[in-house]
């Protein structure tokens, strides 16, 4: 029988949909919310932020995939059935744009570009003491499909890298640690601060004072995780009371970043508008169209949330 697959996204659904089609031809995809009346028969949703109601509605789904790999959202809407799977979007092109962002931003603080740019501003000429990568400290929170392949590029490019994940992880070149009895060896001292941990209860608000106070000196803090991991005004204090250097920011807790929000001017705070990894069409499609295949031929799904840990 031919499975019916639903694209609820608020853009691109009928370019999503078309990819989708020409990867499964042998399923009916479509782009319209289901109708309220009962009977639906959708086997497959692919969401971002569904519509109020329209999960609940489909009484045979057999999954949830979010185009996002961050997930507390779907979860924390109540929109997806309890029964039925949620799997994150794990897919090469978004491990390969974090990696973009993160080595770009963390090569930028280590050899001290945004600096030069502000010296270059007042004519100044100012060699700072420039070090190698292996004399600078920096650490990953979170070494996951995104975390993991960072502190990988970072140790090979030479930094002496240190990863902080729940269970015990081996990276080649990466001094890795675990769990809350391993976070304040993998923090203390660290110069760079990247953070890629999936917002959970556990981990919302876990960059605070006492955490950033662990870091050395002049710290420079990396988020491309979520705002909500982040303390606002810890970040605010340690950068004026000058613990911190910097602020790198591509996630926040409320999107867009309102208006009158601090980091918009703060000195030391540099931002982007949630760009650090982009979800590719073409490569995410790639991923939802070889899971759907392989589950329909005996395997289990890949990358269902566990809800009970929240990622
Ligand atoms: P994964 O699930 O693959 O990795 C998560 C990592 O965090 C794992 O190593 C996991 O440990 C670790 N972790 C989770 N909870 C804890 C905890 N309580 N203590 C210690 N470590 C913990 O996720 P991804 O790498 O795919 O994505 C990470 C996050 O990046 C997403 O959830 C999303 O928020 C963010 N993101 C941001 C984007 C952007 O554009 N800014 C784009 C895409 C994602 P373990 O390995 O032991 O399970
Ligand atoms: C994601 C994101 O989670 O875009 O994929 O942040």
């Amino acid at each position: 029988m031919t499975k019916k697959l639903r694209v609820l996204l608020r853009s691109n659904a009928d370019h999503w949909a078309a990819l989708l089609q020409s990867a499964l031809p042998g399923h009916l995809i479509v782009t319209d919310a289901p109708a309220d009346t009962g009977g639906d028969d959708t086997a497959y949703a692919v969401v971002g932020k569904p519509p109020p109601g329209a999960l609940p509605a489909m009484a045979g789904l057999q999954a949830v995939f979010s185009v996002n790999a961050g997930i507390e959202g779907l979860i924390e809407s109540g929109e997806v059935p309890a029964h039925v799977p949620i799997v994150r979007m794990v897919d090469e092109g978004l491990a390969e744009g974090m990696l973009e962002w993160v080595l770009a931003t963390t090569l930028a603080w280590h050899r001290n570009l945004f600096t030069y740019r502000e010296q270059q501003l007042e004519a100044r000429w100012a060699p700072l003491e420039e070090i190698v990568a292996r004399e600078r400290r920096v650490t990953v929170l979170g070494a996951g499909h995104l975390g993991g392949r960072v502190a990988l590029w970072l140790a090979r490019l030479g930094f002496a890298t240190r990863a902080w994940s729940r269970s015990p992880k081996q990276i080649p070149g990466v001094d890795c640690r675990f769990g809350q009895a391993g976070l304040d060896d993998a923090v203390t001292g660290s110069e760079i601060l990247v953070n890629l941990l999936p917002l959970t209860p556990a981990t919302e608000n876990l960059l605070d004072l006492s955490l950033l106070s662990k870091l050395a000196p002049r710290a420079v803090l990396i988020n491309g995780g979520r705002g909500r991991h982040v303390v606002d005004q810890a970040v605010i204090d340690l950068l004026r009371s000058g613990q911190l250097r910097a602020a790198v920011l591509d996630v926040f807790r409320d999107e867009p970043l309102p208006e009158g929000h601090a980091f918009w001017r703060q000195p030391g705070v540099y931002l982007t508008p949630h760009v650090a990894a982009p979800t590719h069409a073409r490569s995410a499609v790639a991923a939802i169209a070889a899971n759907i295949r392989s589950f329909e031929a005996g395997s289990p799904l890949a990358h269902v949330v566990d809800r009970d840990r929240g990622y």
